[in-house]
């Protein structure tokens, strides 16, 4: 069958996928496969507009060509996730580039400080609000897919992991030392699910079958990064993908993550439905202290039968 072939994974590439195929069982048997074999898709035809994608990233971009003073406006404080800030300096030593991060919730509403949003540029706040609408119904239907993928009611994996919508703007300056350092070092994401837009600027990586491989660039299409809590509620048959990214000699990168994730208070763990004869490959625990183990780097092995 053609549409079967065109949907069709090849091994060294990572899989790309139509979502205006109109026969959607095969889109969403594509994004399984993919989650499962991968942890990563690249979507395409999505039905974000690519006219909104185009605002979004121009927005963000003039947001951090403003000078210091103006986007300290929005600085990150201490006792806050929210905010910009530099994310990492320039260490040879540890092999780190410079990063510069805007980090804001988007959804839902109660949980939206506007203090966090620029104001500059003006319309800063109008396009990112029509973007969480509509990247909240793309995450949903990919979580929908997800769910019947593992047998479960269709609103399952997004009752527990979609409860909250953050948006992590990264930018790296250009970069004297491209070989000596990376962007982000090696990590797979905390949340459920990642939808990630780059600039044309390539630099992500992927680490799959002992190699990492480039992801290719591909104009509005959005990066999907199945994260470590869907790699939980599934039991494992969702892989929680390895990744990390590269920086530029002359070319700033930039990127646009939305973080899907559970509320701190919600208890994460895999569905009771997917539990068999064996014991089950994660313990449940609540979204926050998954959280604090994670950021210091304590080990789940002890936690994780
Ligand atoms: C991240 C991340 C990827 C990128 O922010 O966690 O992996 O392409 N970003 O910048
Ligand atoms: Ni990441």
């Amino acid at each position: 069958m053609v549409a079967e072939r065109e949907q069709d994974i090849l091994s060294s590439r990572i899989p790309i996928i139509d979502v205006s195929n109109p026969d959607q069982g095969l889109v969403a048997r594509a994004v399984v496969k993919a989650s499962e074999e991968w942890g990563v898709f690249q979507l395409v035809n999505h039905g974000i507009p690519t006219e909104l994608i185009q605002r979004l990233q121009n927005v963000g971009r003039r947001f951090f060509e403003l000078s210091e003073t103006e986007k300290k406006a929005v600085a990150k404080p201490d006792n806050s996730r929210e905010g910009y800030a530099r994310r990492y300096t320039l260490d040879l030593e540890k092999k780190i580039g410079t990063v510069d991060q805007l980090y804001h919730n988007i959804w839902p509403p109660s949980v939206v400080n506007h203090s966090y949003w620029p104001k500059n540029p003006q319309d800063y706040r109008e396009v990112n609000e029509e973007y969480t609408r509509q990247v909240k119904i793309l995450s949903e239907k990919i979580m929908e897919w997800l769910s019947e993928g593992l047998g479960l009611r269709r609103e399952a994996i997004n009752e527990v992991v979609g409860g909250e919508y953050l948006l992590n703007v990264n930018y790296y300056p250009p970069c004297p030392h491209p070989d000596l350092i990376e962007g982000l070092d090696a990590h797979t994401d905390v949340s459920g699910l990642t939808l990630l837009l780059t600039n044309e600027i390539p630099g992500l990586q992927v680490f799959k079958d002992d190699q990492w491989i480039e992801v290719e660039y591909i104009p509005f299409a959005v990066i999907v990064n199945i994260s470590d809590q869907i790699l939980r509620v599934s039991n494992g048959k969702y892989k929680s993908v390895l990744h990390k990214t590269t920086v530029d000699k002359e070319r700033t990168r930039m990127s646009w993550a939305v973080l899907v994730r559970p509320t701190s208070d919600m208890v994460v763990g895999p569905f009771p439905e997917l539990i068999g004869d064996d014991p089950p490959k994660f313990k449940s625990m609540l979204y926050k202290d998954y959280i604090y183990r994670k950021v210091r780097n304590l080990p789940f092995v002890d936690l994780d039968s």
